[in-house]
């Protein structure tokens, strides 16, 4: 009875639960090779066809010749871009929503799946100093949140000022915002004021200039923060900006994609106050807040007027807005450019519940405790200097006499011998290193032992 493919099997099921066993054991979590793999990978040609191969046969060609062919992503010598470090809960708590039958589209489905993830976005709302009201969704990545926040702040910037031709209406923005958010505006068909930053953070001084000095400030229907420039850590100024932009009634977007997990730190978190201003705020767990790929939280002030814009209309989901307490029976799909989705919120929910908001304290600290201990390191060493003080987790620093080659010689080599994962940017035009911590176990040896490397 019943489809083969259906049924249920010990025997792959201890195969595979052996391997995800294995690989959550592991400590540290190896870095691996990545593209630069000494091995080309093995053809997957004829893998696929139509009677199936043994799983066991497969596994092995995944652990054997792809699993290598990645960097973890979650291993402690991994600061490059902006990593990811999930707890063992978060993972585990992930094969729980991969193995049960969950679509976190609307509380008709999954109502007890929308309240474990409303609690964690309340819980962020609340840290974030938003009111009550606030809520939202938990989306694809920093990216998508991006995208659907500055979709409701273009609606309602162009319900406020119905006089302006819509395709000039513009969102004042700092040239160190995220590329996500560039890619928004082109989406959404929205240009851009780009403000020139005071070295590099967007305050309100660089607001008021930019529009005193514009011919047509009043096309500027929206404000567009970075809490943590993803380059550098720069938190703009979030109190000056938000307040400005509440009393111009001009949206006010917060990106907090990176660092709006400093929220956590007690150290940093009073840089963040002036979230408590944002129309819509995104701080994605997927990055410093330690769940797994991909999950972001996306909450707005005024979730309902987030709503009227975003929930997608057809037939055959008026069900979902059928019931009476639209306030208590919460559509995820409703705030975001998206419907079906992945109760991707869970894993993040298990592990915040489990550990305990100390412990997320401790965890996000570590990382800025280490980028001050390296920026006082690369101070002490005669070969390397900083090129600006350490802002949250990062540090951009140079070793003088370096070419952009040498600097992507040296990343690709430091892979190789699996000593990290380290790679160039750029600073005002120079090439240069940069380390994101993130791992609350990195340590000083590691960072010590890379700075070795470059002498
Ligand atoms: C500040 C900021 N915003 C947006 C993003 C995009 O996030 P995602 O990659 O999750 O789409 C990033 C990614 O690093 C980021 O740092």
């Amino acid at each position: 009875m019943g489809h083969h493919m259906f049924k249920y099997n010990a025997e792959v099921t201890e195969m595979i639960f052996e391997y995800c066993r294995e690989r959550l054991s592991m400590d540290p979590v190896p870095l691996d090779y990545g593209s630069l793999t000494p091995e080309p990978l093995a053809s997957l040609d004829g893998l696929i066809t139509s009677e199936g191969r043994s799983p066991a046969e497969v596994l092995g060609f995944f652990r054997d010749e792809l699993a290598h062919a990645v960097v973890s992503i979650d291993a402690p010598n991994f600061l490059a871009f902006i990593p990811n470090a999930p707890t063992k809960n978060s993972l585990l708590f992930d094969m729980v929503v991969a193995c049960s039958g969950l679509n976190g589209t609307s509380w008709l489905e999954s109502a007890g799946v929308v309240v474990a993830e409303n609690q964690a976005l309340e819980f962020l709302a609340d840290l974030a100093g938003l009111p009550a009201s606030a809520g939202g969704a938990f989306v694809s990545g920093g990216s998508t949140g991006n995208l659907s926040g500055l979709t409701v702040g273009r609606d309602v910037g162009r319900a406020r000022r119905p006089e302006i031709p819509a395709h000039t209406l513009r969102f004042a923005v700092s040239a160190d915002a995220h590329s996500s958010i560039g890619k928004a505006l082109h989406v959404l068909g929205v240009e851009a004021l780009v403000v020139d930053a005071d070295d590099h953070r967007f305050t309100l001084e660089s607001l008021t200039r930019a529009l005193a000095s514009d011919p047509h400030p009043e096309t500027v229907i929206g404000v567009i923060a970075t809490a943590g420039t993803t380059n550098a850590g720069i938190v703009d100024d979030l109190e000056g900006l938000g307040a400005y932009a509440r009393e111009h009634d001009l949206w006010f977007h917060v990106d907090g994609a990176y660092g709006g997990a400093s929220l956590f730190s007690p150290t940093h978190r009073h840089l963040l106050g002036g979230i408590r201003h944002a129309d819509s705020f995104v701080v994605d767990p997927h990055k410093w807040l330690f769940a797994p790929l991909d999950c972001a939280a996306l909450l707005y002030r005024q979730p309902h007027v987030a709503r009227k814009i975003l929930a997608q209309q057809a037939s055959y989901l008026d069900i979902l807005h059928a019931g009476d307490d639209e306030e208590y029976e919460w559509n995820p799909s409703d705030f975001a450019i998206h419907l079906s989705r992945r109760a991707r919120g869970l894993p993040f929910w298990y592990s915040l519940v489990t550990n305990g908001t100390h412990a997320y304290e401790t965890a996000v600290q570590a990382a800025i405790d280490m980028a001050e201990r390296t920026s006082a390191i690369i101070d002490e060493l005669d070969h390397v200097e900083m090129v600006r003080p350490a802002s949250l987790s990062v540090v951009l620093f140079r070793r003088p006499g370096w070419e952009e080659v040498d600097y992507v010689t040296w990343s690709h080599q430091l892979l190789r011998d699996q000593i990290a994962f380290v790679t160039p940017t750029k600073w005002e035009g120079e090439t240069i290193a940069r380390f994101a911590f993130l791992h609350p176990d990195t340590d000083e040896t590691l960072v010590r032992e890379v700075l070795e490397t470059m002498r």
